[in-house]
């Protein structure tokens, strides 16, 4: 008789965007005249810049050819790939990452979770609260926390570190000792990032205690600001204490196309062992590697043409962002984010539940966001906006918000 992994039935079920679109698609069966702007799902909208286009119609050419035809790629990604990205995401950084410190992937969820694999069952995790919900439910998957507490909304046994505008959004060191800590700048929900000198600390903590960092970056082409670091790796020591997840998802629109990349250090080991050996034996063994038409378009991203018509793209979001922040700041609305980060986060006013303005929101001007305490408890009484709809809808939904 086989078993399963009771630790998934630990998992309350994920309702937060089904339970959004469940709400909008009533709305929008008793109102099929209302125009419903969404701001709430993280996807971006552009389409893949023309730099990206070329390099995938090449790349399929390639592939119907046979002195051109790839078949597996190797595992940890093509040199061409691993190459471009130690060169333009590190070196010119000031940065030395090598080439096999680098493990191309289909994206940086997968690997959030699957990094767990590499991991004992024993260790204590530490998470920012509001959080990306991946990193908490794979360690409960993984069976490192205790029961949820539908209370307090929390699994048991995880450390939760809340990020609110007291601090910041920056999480103290926590109480009791964590060994390893997830860390995500600029951070999603909140759209707010931690400065160099703040994440500094971290990596000395890290080191201090023996913890590990792993360090979620999926937003780093949107740091605007000087004293922020690109890489964890701009810390010192971050890389006896670090690994980074790496995404082309938003600095390039490759939600739907799907690769991303994570960097293990050679110097990062627990006692003698390489965790930069363990990752590539696990990566090799579970994962076939990202199509090479994919790993051709992702390398066409750092071409000349590619890094501009990129930074075009991020540049029209950011102004979406900019016009978010703006507006609902001068129309006397607590924000924060949207500079470093296509994510702004407000807080609901005269201290209404997040569920209730969203329910406000869309009943009033039809503007859908994501409910603050869908990303955990200390979310409770924010709410989230993207800057990844239409500078035309962005505007608009601005408006009508400022109208309210
Ligand atoms: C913080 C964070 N990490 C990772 C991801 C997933 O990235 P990818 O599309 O590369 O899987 C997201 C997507 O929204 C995210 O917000």
């Amino acid at each position: 008789m086989f078993s399963i992994n009771e630790n998934y039935l630990k998992l309350p079920g994920s309702y937060l965007f089904s339970t959004i679109a469940k709400k909008v698609a009533a709305y929008q069966s008793e109102n099929p005249e209302a125009k419903v702007i969404r701001l709430g799902i993280g996807d971006v909208t552009l389409p893949l810049a023309p730099a990206v286009i070329k390099a995938l119609h090449g790349a399929v050419d390639e592939m119907g050819a046979a002195e051109t035809f790839k078949g597996y790629a190797p595992d940890l990604g093509y040199e061409f790939l691993r190459s471009t990205i130690a060169e333009n995401d590190y070196r010119a950084r000031g940065v030395q990452i090598d080439i096999d410190e680098i493990f191309v992937s289909d994206g940086a969820k997968s690997d959030s979770g699957n990094i767990g694999d590499i991991f004992g069952q024993n260790n204590k995790i530490a998470v920012c609260d509001p959080v990306y919900p991946v990193y908490v439910d794979t360690n409960v998957m993984a069976g490192r926390s205790g029961l949820y507490d539908p209370d307090r909304g929390l699994f048991d046994g995880i450390i939760y570190m809340p990020c609110t505008a007291e601090n910041n959004f920056i999480p103290e060191l926590p109480a009791e000792k964590p060994d390893i800590i997830y860390l995500c700048f600029p951070n999603n929900p909140t759209g707010t990032t931690i400065p160099k000198a703040e994440l500094q600390k971290w990596v000395d903590y890290a080191l201090q205690i023996g913890a590990l960092i792993i360090y979620d970056a999926a937003y780093e082409a949107y740091i605007a600001e000087d004293d922020v670091a690109h890489t964890i790796y701009e810390c010192e020591g971050a890389k006896k204490c670090a690994i980074e997840l790496r995404s082309f998802s938003k600095n390039a629109g490759f939600t739907g196309t799907r690769l991303g990349f994570t960097v293990v250090p050679k110097d990062l080991k627990c006692g003698d062992v390489s965790l930069n050996s363990l990752w590539a034996r696990r990566h090799g063994t579970k994962f076939n590697g990202a199509p090479y038409i994919v790993q051709a378009a992702g390398a066409a991203v750092y071409s000349e043409e590619g890094k501009k018509q990129t930074k075009e793209q991020i540049a029209y979001y950011m102004n979406n962002a900019k016009v978010i922040r703006e507006g609902l700041a001068d129309a006397g609305f607590e924000v924060y984010g949207g500079v470093n980060a296509p994510y702004i986060w407000m807080k609901t006013p005269q201290g209404m539940s997040s569920w209730d303005f969203f329910d406000y929101l869309l009943g009033k001007v039809q503007v859908v966001g994501t409910p603050g305490s869908g990303f955990g408890p200390h979310g409770e009484g924010y709410f989230r906006l993207t800057a990844f709809g239409s500078a035309q809808s962005t505007l608009e939904a601005v408006g009508r918000i400022r109208n309210l």
